[in-house]
C-alpha cells in the first residue's frame, strides 16, 4: 500500500486502465469503514482510501480539536484490507491560502438544520476527492444516510461522473452503530447510548402499528437528550433519523422506514 499526501502524487499513481474505487474517511477506521474497503475491493481493480478530518464540516464549538487521530494504526489496517492508496493530505494540500469554493446542496431537516454548515464542508471536500482520484465509484454508508443523500443530490446536480455505493450500517452485536465517535464513551455511556438504536427501532415498529414512530421513539430514548428525532424523505427512502448526546458525545443513527437511497 502507498501512503500518499500530495494530489499531484495520487494523480500520477493511479493507474486508469482498470476500474478505481474510492473510499473517502475521517479515519479511526472500524468495521463499518472496513465493510467499505471491502466492497470497493470487490468490484474495482485500484482502491483509493482518503484520510482526512475534514475541519470544514466541523462548527466551531464542535469536536474537530479531540477528534480520535492514529494514522499508524489506520495504515496497518488499510494495508490489512489491501487498500491499494492511502491519501492522507493536510489541510493546507485541501485547504491552500486564498481557497475561496464550495458547494451547498441544499437539504432540510435533520443534520443539515442540527449542524448549519457541516454538509456544505462535506459535498466541498468530497467534490474535491472526487476531482482528485476520479474514480468510478466511491463508496458510503447507511449510517450517514442524509449525508449519503446529499451527495447524491451533488453528483446528479453537477454532472460528476461517477457511481456511489451506499451500503448498510455496520452495528456491534448489540445494535450500536459503529462510529469513531464511540472512542468518547466511557463504559457507562456505551450503556446508555442503546438507547439510540432501541429507539429507532422502536420507532419503526411503532409506524408498523400506524403510531406514530417519532412519539414512540422519543419515549424509549430513555433519558438521552434529542437533538432531534425526525421522519425525513431523502431520494428514494424515508428514514427515521437521530441524533442524541451522550453526555458530551453527539451520536447519529437512522433506520429506513421505506424504499432505498438511490
Ligand atoms: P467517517 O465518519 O470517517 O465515515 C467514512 C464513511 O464510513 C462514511 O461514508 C460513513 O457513512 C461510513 N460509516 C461510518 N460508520 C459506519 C457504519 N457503522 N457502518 C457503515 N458505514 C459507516 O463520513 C465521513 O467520515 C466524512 O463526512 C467524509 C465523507 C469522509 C467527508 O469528510
Amino acid at each position: 500500500m502507498k501512503i500518499l499526501r500530495t494530489i499531484p502524487e495520487v494523480r500520477q499513481a493511479l493507474d486508469r486502465s482498470g476500474r478505481v474505487g474510492l473510499v473517502p474517511t475521517m479515519g479511526t477506521f472500524h468495521d463499518g469503514h472496513l465493510s467499505l474497503f471491502r466492497a470497493a475491493h470487490d468490484e474495482c481493480d485500484t482502491v483509493v482510501v482518503s484520510l482526512f478530518i475534514n475541519p470544514a464540516q466541523f462548527g466551531p464549538a464542535e469536536d474537530f480539536g479531540r477528534y480520535p487521530r492514529d494514522e499508524a494504526r489506520d495504515a496497518r489496517l488499510a494495508d490489512e484490507a489491501d487498500v491499494d492508496v492511502l491519501f492522507v493530505p493536510d489541510a493546507k494540500e485541501l485547504y491552500p491560502a486564498g481557497f475561496a469554493t464550495s458547494v451547498d446542496v441544499e437539504a432540510a431537516g435533520g443534520e443539515s438544520e442540527a449542524r448549519p454548515g457541516h454538509f456544505r464542508g462535506v459535498a466541498t471536500v468530497c467534490l474535491k476527492l472526487f476531482n482528485i482520484v476520479q474514480p468510478h465509484i466511491a463508496y458510503f454508508g447507511q449510517k450517514d444516510a442524509q449525508q449519503a443523500a446529499v451527495l447524491l443530490r451533488m453528483v446528479r446536480d453537477l454532472d460528476v461522473e461517477l457511481e456511489l455505493r451506499i451500503l448498510p450500517t455496520v452495528r456491534d452485536e448489540d445494535g450500536l452503530a459503529l462510529s469513531s465517535r464511540n472512542a468518547y464513551l466511557s463504559p457507562v455511556e456505551r450503556e446508555q447510548a442503546l438507547a439510540l438504536p432501541k429507539a429507532l427501532d422502536v420507532g419503526r415498529s411503532a409506524l408498523a402499528r400506524g403510531a406514530d414512530p417519532v412519539a414512540a421513539a422519543r419515549v424509549a430514548l430513555n433519558g438521552l437528550e434529542p437533538d432531534y428525532v425526525e421522519v425525513i424523505d431523502l431520494d428514494g427512502a424515508t428514514i427515521l433519523a437521530a441524533a442524541a448526546r451522550v453526555g458530551s458525545t453527539r451520536l447519529i443513527d437512522n433506520v429506513v422506514l421505506k424504499g432505498k437511497l438511490q
